[in-house]
């Protein structure tokens, strides 16, 4: 069974024993302080377990009252830090996304250039993918989670961007990198949300690929309302030219390498016009950009389930291809915790200023 019960925040805060604040306050259960990057919060050095509270709080709970199925209840926020300092793009999505996310979901944005933040699925003992082929990923490790799902979709709808290597697409043959593709009974909630926010209508697609190896017929990948643009490299674009392209995708080379330099791929996604990329993987893209310094955060999904590895069942990691000495290893800082059942919603900022060296 998942998650909390119909009901809505009200009932979830009499089970885990909170009580009513004061209009317009912040009930702090308990705090600590650590390290936060620079660009969130009123409060950098400290962070807190809060009831979603607020004036925000308020209407979420009487929306609550209205949500009546397993898969309106909101989802159980166990910590989230202080707003992100402005420029943010998001907040308190409209109606029904704001119960079910329990809360507003902002994104902090750079001027200079796109933010870029991750979105995974892991097992408890850090299993992404069961195989590298169709069917080893995102749903075997969740367990056909609903709620990861709609944390997926959400974060697709603040993107301008979803970026996917190569080996995620061919692992997908069927799916498209839009709030729908996931949650598509949500559909028309991102569509009001991200014309709210003077978004496209959907995020483009950006697939990235060493040797130009991307199916031309993959539906995803030519949806009217979806651009695509593949970004590869010059051996890359003389495979994709020799074996076709989905029709209407756009072909991009941004540099002479072997490979699609991190450093590239963002000044590319930039050029698109775009402010918030969504990486989702997998983990040898995720690698790149991991090495490169260009994540800013991370929201990783924990299944609970523990799938193991053995000499004949490998099984990806949530970063594959590069490993960091243990003093190197980029910094993270736990932003917020959410809960639906054994499902944990977790999102890390990638510590600024962390710019490791592969081993
Ligand atoms: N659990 C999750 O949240 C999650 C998320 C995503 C994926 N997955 C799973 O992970 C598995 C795939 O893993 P993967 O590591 O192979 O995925 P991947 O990183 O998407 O694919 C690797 C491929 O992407 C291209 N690529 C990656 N980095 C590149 C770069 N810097 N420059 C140029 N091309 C680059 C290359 O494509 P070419 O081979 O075409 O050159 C490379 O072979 C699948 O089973 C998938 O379902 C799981």
């Amino acid at each position: 069974m998942r998650g909390a019960p119909a009901g809505g925040a009200h009932r979830l805060a009499g089970r885990t024993g909170w009580r009513t604040p004061p209009v317009g306050g912040r009930r702090r259960l308990a705090d600590a302080t650590g390290p936060c990057p620079a660009g969130y919060g009123p409060d950098p050095g400290r962070w807190f377990l809060v009831r979603p509270w607020t004036r925000a709080g308020r209407a979420i709970d009487r929306a609550a009252k209205e949500a009546d199925t397993d898969d309106d209840a909101p989802l159980e926020v166990l910590l989230e830090a202080p707003p992100v300092r402005e420029p943010a793009r998001g907040g308190l999505p409209p109606g029904r996304l704001a119960v079910r996310h329990g809360g507003p979901l902002a994104i902090p944005l750079h001027a200079g250039r796109p933010t870029v933040v991750a979105n995974f699925v892991s097992t408890i003992d850090g299993v992404v993918a069961i195989a590298t082929g169709p069917r080893g990923g995102g749903s075997d490790i969740s367990g056909g989670s609903v709620a990861d799902r709609f944390v997926m979709a959400m974060l697709r709808a603040l993107a301008d961007v979803v970026v996917v290597g190569a080996g995620t697409l061919r692992a997908a043959p069927r799916h498209e990198w839009t709030p729908r593709g996931v949650a598509p009974a949500w559909d028309s909630d991102f569509a009001t949300w991200r014309a709210a926010l003077g978004l496209a209508p959907q995020p483009t697609t950006v697939v990235v690929s060493a040797r130009g190896d991307v199916p031309p017929e993959h539906p995803g990948l030519s949806r009217p309302d979806v651009p695509v643009v593949i970004v590869t490299t010059r051996t890359g674009a003389l495979e994709l030219a020799r074996r076709g392209i989905p029709p209407g995708a756009r072909v991009e080379v941004p540099s002479d390498g072997p490979l699609v330099a991190a450093a590239d791929l963002l000044r590319l996604v930039g050029t698109l016009g775009a402010a918030i990329a969504l990486c989702e993987g997998g983990p040898h893209l995720l690698a790149t950009l991991l090495r490169d310094g260009t994540i800013d955060e991370l929201f990783l999904t924990v299944a609970p389930r523990l799938l193991g590895r053995s000499a004949d069942a490998r099984r990806l990691g949530l970063v594959e291809g590069v490993a960091w000495p243990a003093r190197e290893a980029p910094g993270t800082v736990l932003r917020s915790i959410r809960r639906d059942g054994s499902h944990l919603f977790l999102r890390y900022a990638i510590a600024a200023g962390v710019r490791p060296s592969p081993a």
